[in-house]
Order: structure tokens, then C-alpha cells, then sequence
């Protein structure tokens, strides 16, 4: 036996078991607002107690925890905790990442484990309305830092004429739209347009009715709960799908629903957890991820529904490709990616 590898897989170890525990740590901070309440200032525990109201006994332990993992930082001297700049971006601005709430996925997933184990014998699936709503939100909360950044700046002006039909008025369908966050951004960005948000999870359109209407964006974004592969309407200019092809079983029927409801110049904007074809080129940190996720819920789900597919979160170009061809479509070009995501611009 190597030793030095022997060492490295041990310390590889040890911090995915303290990470592991830790996710359910930052979904404490996530719900009790206590990255926020740091954000206010440097603060012992007792301190810390004081302003957040909570008990200081489990505040200091959860504390040390976060100094530890580097989500959090401390100064010996005077035994205060504090957020740096970088920290306090990602966990405690309001406009920021909010990443804490994107382990409330992994921990809604987890709670599926023994009916995941159970389906590794039987090979049956698991919907994703069957999962604890932690993960409905929590995906929405993963995913929501990249849409905003990318979709309006950058993903769309990625395609071919669609900012400006979009800005004169155009008419949209953003298909298994989940909490409707892109949705909901879309409506903000091009007024003139109509969006009509789709997702066949009623508890998931339900929280995208009220995210649209507290935006105020209420008036130009429809929801409806339905299938992709008989969401209604004709005509659009723009069908959106998000993270969500994957994760059905009947893609190809979904994908044929996509072509006869646009236009004949119309545009299906599909974004796609970002994978390479050659599975080992998917053997790092976000591939492990996806994988993770892809187990829990992507497979599952397509496995639960009709149609035979169970793509799975790293389904790669190749195999997205072969859907949208088998669908009728005859332009597939890749327009963008991020490190999460591909963007796919995809025409009759
Ligand atoms: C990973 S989530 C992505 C949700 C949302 N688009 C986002 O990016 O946050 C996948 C979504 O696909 C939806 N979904 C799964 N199968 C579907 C189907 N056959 N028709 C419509 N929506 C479906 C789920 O309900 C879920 O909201």
C-alpha cells in the first residue's frame, strides 16, 4: 500500500464527513437567518446569542463548526466571529447567491434514501412530487444564482434574433418552470412580452404564482399545471426549458410538444446541467454533484413516468441532441454554457 494515497483518500474522507454533517449545519443558518445576523458585525457567541435571540450553547457549536469549514471567520484576540466580503456575498446579502439554501436539496433528497436504496433492488422509480418539499425549494435555490446572472445577459442574447422579438413583445412558454424563477425573470427583463409558465408539480406552481405576483410581474406571467408533453398554447416565439428535459421519462414527447407549439421561426431554449459525452471527463466536482443529485431525483423521476428515458442529470450533447433530432427538429447549435450549465439553441 502507497501511504501518501493512503493519506490522501483519508483526508478526502474526512472532509466529505464533515461536509456532509455541515450541510445540515448551513440549512440552520439558512432558516434561522443567522449568516444575516453575522452580517451585521463581528460578535462572540454570547454576543451573537443576544442579537439573534437563539441559545447560545448550540450558537457557539454551530460557530465553531462554520469556522472550521471556512464559512465563517475568527479573530483569537478577541474571541469574535465575523463574515469576510466573499462570505458574506455568498451566504448573507439578499441579492447575493444565497448558497446555504442550495444544501436544503441535498438534505430534502436524503430523506428519500431508504426508498432510493429500495429502488436499486426493485428498479422502480420515484416522482418528484413524492420527495419532501425541501428539495423543490432547494433546487430552485441551486439553480436560481446561475439563471440570474446568465439567462438575461447572456444566455438569450445568445440566440439567434430572440432579444429583439422578446423587447418588441414576443410569446413565451417556459416548460417545467418548477418555482417559475426564470419565469419570473424573463417577465422583468421584456414587459411587452407573455409568459405562460408550465410544470406538471402543483405545489411547484403554486410557490411560482406567489414568487410572480411579489415580483409584481403577476399580470404577464400565466402558470398552469401541466405536462410538458401537453402543456397548451400555439404560437410561441420562445419555449424555455430549464434542468428539466432530463429528468422525464417520455423527453422525446416533450420535445415534439415543444416543436408544435412554436412558431415555424420560433426558438426552444433548452438549458441543461453542463456535461461532457466522454463520462470521465465528468469525474470532478460538479460532475460529483449532478451524479449525486442525478441519483437521487433525475432518475428516479424519468423512471417513474411513461416513456422509457431515464437520461439522468449528465446526460451529456450527444443524447440531447438525438431527442430534439428524433423530435423533428433540424437546427441544434450549443449557444452558451456556464460551469452548471449548457445552453442549447434548438429550431424547427
Ligand atoms: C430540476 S427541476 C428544475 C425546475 C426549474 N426549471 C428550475 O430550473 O429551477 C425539474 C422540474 O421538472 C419538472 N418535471 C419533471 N417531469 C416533468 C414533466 N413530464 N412535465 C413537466 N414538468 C416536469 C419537475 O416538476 C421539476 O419542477
Amino acid at each position: 500500500m502507497d501511504h501518501d494515497k493512503l493519506n490522501d483518500f483519508l483526508g478526502r474522507f474526512t472532509a466529505d464527513f464533515g461536509a456532509t454533517g455541515s450541510a445540515g449545519l448551513a440549512v440552520i443558518g439558512n432558516r434561522l437567518g443567522l449568516y444575516r445576523a453575522l452580517a451585521e458585525g463581528p460578535a462572540t457567541s454570547e454576543q451573537f446569542a443576544q442579537r439573534t435571540g437563539y441559545a447560545e450553547r448550540y450558537l457557539r457549536e454551530w460557530l465553531r463548526n462554520q469556522a472550521a469549514g471556512g464559512y465563517v471567520d475568527y479573530e483569537p484576540a478577541t474571541r469574535e466571529f465575523f463574515l469576510t466580503e466573499e462570505q458574506e456575498f455568498c451566504l448573507a446579502d439578499p441579492d447575493g447567491p444565497n448558497l446555504s439554501a442550495a444544501f436544503l436539496i441535498s438534505l430534502g433528497y436524503l430523506r428519500a434514501e431508504p426508498k432510493i436504496t429500495e429502488a436499486f433492488r426493485t428498479g422502480t422509480g420515484l416522482a418528484w412530487h413524492e420527495h419532501d418539499e425541501d428539495v423543490h425549494v432547494g433546487c430552485d435555490a441551486f439553480f436560481r444564482p446561475g439563471y440570474v446572472a446568465e439567462l438575461v445577459p447572456n444566455w438569450i442574447p445568445a440566440l439567434d434574433g430572440v432579444d429583439a422579438k422578446l423587447t418588441a413583445g414576443g410569446r413565451i412558454a417556459d416548460v417545467g418552470c418548477g418555482l417559475g424563477t426564470s419565469s419570473v425573470l424573463m417577465a422583468q427583463a421584456y414587459p411587452n412580452s407573455a409568459i405562460v409558465g408550465s410544470d406538471y408539480h402543483a405545489e411547484s406552481i403554486e410557490l411560482a404564482r406567489k414568487k410572480a405576483a411579489e415580483a409584481g410581474v403577476g399580470d404577464r406571467v400565466r402558470f398552469e399545471v401541466a405536462t410538458a408533453q401537453t402543456f397548451t398554447g400555439e404560437h410561441y416565439d420562445l419555449v424555455t426549458t430549464f434542468d428539466a428535459l432530463h429528468d422525464m421519462g417520455d423527453p422525446v414527447g416533450a420535445a415534439r410538444r415543444v416543436r408544435e407549439a412554436l412558431t415555424d421561426d420560433g426558438t426552444w431554449l433548452l438549458v441543461e446541467p453542463n456535461a461532457s459525452d466522454v463520462v470521465e471527463e465528468n469525474f470532478n466536482p460538479v460532475g460529483r454533484l449532478y451524479y449525486a443529485g442525478s441519483t437521487f431525483l433525475c432518475v428516479p423521476n424519468g423512471l417513474a413516468q411513461p416513456g422509457g428515458y431515464a437520461l439522468g442529470a449528465q446526460a451529456g450533447e450527444a443524447a440531447i441532441r438525438d431527442v430534439a433530432t428524433e423530435a423533428g427538429f433540424t437546427r441544434f447549435r450549443r449557444a452558451a454554457e456556464s460551469p452548471f450549465n449548457i445552453v442549447y439553441e434548438i429550431r424547427p
